[in-house]
């Protein structure tokens, strides 16, 4: 049966400027013995002030590509937390750059669970016949969302990239998706969450409390909600495609915790050398966290082609999902993140009747809010 998405190409981009836990015990009340054995991280990548969501983006999305040996797809999905600006998406950016001349494009988002739907859509649409290739991309600069302050939120995430190409294929083939499981409950929507920059609370100014202009988690909560879903939710797609956690080649649980990865793959009766995780290098990146563990675990042998593979996630929203899939016969590609283009903010033209001279610094100004910057 010709009717499957299979996972054919795999791209990887991080940023090079590593932040260890040490780096981050300099400035906040925290420690590396406290960040390791409470989220096994020990370092993350952090994006320099020049580079965007969209650079990582394009960089994933182009190692993709190069491992697919494929440059036409029909289709491309960004998922993303933290696109290049609140308006508009990212994706179009990502695939003109891209060179995909004007495919559709759009940005999904579901946090953490963001690659997962993002598939669930590209398996949905190479099963209906719609779309015969499929570029996924889940990218993150979460540095440039959590509080430097908040300790909470500053250990755990980090910056990066991954990226998948699915074609349309045969159920035999390695790499091929077969089943994949998906979930919310928006009762939660306040248990991760940044409460400003949207229609409730539009405009972020100076003085708005930390606590609604930054990212913010009910750590504690999340982390038992995550074991709950993630579980439920793997259990449910091996249930759909008759598969058993004992048989499964490999593991790869979203990068939030390694506590919570090890109670997940505990409760599902996954062995521990079936597990795969990249947490300790990267941290959690969000929507990047599955798609970059699966291209460093295919770079890394973890399994071997047409062994199978189950990839579980859960994020803000709330959301969660799995996905059941055969080990892709791929070779990922790691490129860096894209130059891009050096940020330009251009003023708006102003009008004429404000362009008056500035008066001598010891002649007062006029009080007006709309004068000219002297
Ligand atoms: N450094 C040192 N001490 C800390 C830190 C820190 N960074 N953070 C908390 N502590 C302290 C607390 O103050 C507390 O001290 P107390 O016992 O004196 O009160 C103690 O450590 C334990 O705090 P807890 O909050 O219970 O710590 P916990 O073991 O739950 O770990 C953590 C906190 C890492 C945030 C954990 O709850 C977690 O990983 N939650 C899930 C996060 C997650 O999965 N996110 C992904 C989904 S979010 C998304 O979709 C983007």
């Amino acid at each position: 049966m010709s009717d499957y998405a299979v996972a054919i190409g795999l791209g990887s981009s991080l940023p090079p400027e590593t932040v260890t836990n040490h780096d981050l015990a300099e400035r906040l009340d925290t420690s590396d013995e406290w960040i390791r054995t409470r989220t096994g991280i020990a370092a993350r990548r952090f994006a320099n002030p020049g580079t965007t969501t969209a650079d990582l983006a394009v960089a994933a999305g182009r190692a993709a590509l190069l491992s697919a040996e494929h440059d036409s797809p029909d289709l491309v999905i960004l998922a993303t937390t933290t696109p290049d600006r609140r308006c508009p998406a990212t994706a179009p950016e990502v695939a003109h750059r891209l060179g995909l001349g004007h495919v559709p494009a759009f940005d999904l988002s579901a946090v953490c669970s963001g690659f997962v739907y993002a598939t669930g859509v590209a398996d949905a649409s190479i099963r209906s016949g719609l779309y015969r290739s499929v570029l996924v991309i889940g990218a993150e600069t979460y540095s440039r969302i959590i509080d430097p302050e908040d300790r909470d939120t500053a250990v755990i995430f980090g910056d990066g990239a991954g990226a998948v190409l699915y074609r349309r294929g045969d159920a035999a083939e390695p790499g091929a998706v077969h089943g994949v499981e998906l979930g919310s409950d928006g009762g939660g929507a306040d248990l991760v969450a940044i409460a400003a920059g949207g229609s409730r609370l539009p405009n972020m100014f100076p003085d708005m409390p930390r606590d609604l202009r930054f990212f913010r988690m009910n750590g504690r909560e999340i982390f038992r909600l995550a074991i709950r879903r993630m579980t439920a939710s793997a259990d449910a797609v091996l249930g759909k495609v008759g598969w058993s956690a004992g048989e499964l080649d490999c593991f790869i649980g979203h990068q939030a915790n390694q506590r919570i990865l090890d109670a997940v793959a505990d409760r599902l009766g996954v062995p521990a050398e079936r597990r795969f995780g990249n947490i300790r290098e990267v941290g959690n990146t969000a929507a990047a966290s599955i798609p970059l563990a699966l291209a460093h675990a295919v770079a890394a042998q973890a399994a071997r082609p047409g062994g199978r593979a189950l990839l579980t996630a859960f994020g803000g929203g709330l959301t969660w999902g799995s996905i059941a899939l055969t080990w892709p016969d791929a070779r990922p590609v790691e490129l860096p993140p894209d130059p891009g283009h050096p940020l330009a903010i251009v003023p708006s033209p102003r009008p004429a009747h404000l362009e008056e001279p500035c008066p001598p610094s010891s002649e007062p100004r006029k009080p007006t809010s709309l004068s000219a910057p002297c």
